[in-house]
């Protein structure tokens, strides 16, 4: 997997962001925590939210993703995506687009969405969450990473390391609510998901958590 790594964060035209990369795939369990999930439960995957696609390219290293959308509203980090893809020779297989979060996608399967929801006010939170759900088919996985509004030095952390982000350029948009576990679970069980929450902070010092929201795949009838 360490090549795979090496390859992925090579295939990035911009020294910086191999830079980048190469730092987020050591440290980061996330991309490994959502492959773990969904590798054997083949099913397209929408990642809203997606960045610079990293996710599409490390869930394609593992074999775990049979068809990949990768959509964000920030045109620099899709065009950069991109560049890598088809520098990667992965540009048939994995498709990134610039998009808002919630436009409805022509795809359903898994959803994830990884380090987005506090970039958007609690309305679009709601937003953003309803349509992920939109897109889950039975037997479907919505994963997301996520700060929680808590009581704890990681969670202080995060707000500091955020300022930053949006202070550097690299966020376009800063924090602008971050959402409780409540929060986030309560919409989701309402739409008949089953939800669990658990930490993933990894070797970061920051404030992360996974929640996986699944939608039941329906009874067969009697
Ligand atoms: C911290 S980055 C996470 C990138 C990626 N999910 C990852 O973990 O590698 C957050 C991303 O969410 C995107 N984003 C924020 N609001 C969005 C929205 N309403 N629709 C689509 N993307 C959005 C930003 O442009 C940014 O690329």
């Amino acid at each position: 997997m360490d090549t795979a790594l090496y390859r992925i964060a090579n295939s990035y035209d911009h020294w910086l962001q191999r830079r980048y990369v190469k730092g987020k795939l050591a440290t980061d369990p996330a991309y490994a925590a959502t492959a773990a999930l969904v590798k054997d439960r083949p099913m397209p995957l929408l990642d809203i939210g997606c960045g610079i696609g990293l996710l599409g390219q490390y869930l394609h290293a593992c074999g775990a993703v049979t068809r990949y959308l990768g959509v964000d509203s920030d045109i620099r980090k899709i065009d950069a995506g991109n560049r890598a893809l088809q520098l990667a020779g992965l540009d048939g297989a994995l498709r990134l687009i610039h998009a808002d979060g919630i436009a409805r996608q022509a795809m359903s399967g898994h959803v994830a969405l990884l380090d987005v929801l506090h970039y958007l006010p609690q309305e679009g939170q709601r937003s953003l969450l309803a349509n992920a759900v939109a897109h889950l088919a039975p037997g479907g996985l919505l994963v997301i990473r996520t700060v929680l509004r808590e009581r704890s030095w990681r969670y202080g952390l995060t707000r500091v390391s955020e300022f930053f982000l949006r202070a550097s350029g690299w966020m376009r948009t800063g924090a602008q609510h971050y959402p409780s576990a409540d929060e986030l679970c309560a919409p989701l069980e309402a739409a008949g998901l089953v939800v669990e929450v658990r930490p993933l902070h990894g070797k970061t010092p920051f404030d992360c958590y996974l929640l996986v929201a699944r939608r039941e795949r329906r009874a067969a009838p009697e």
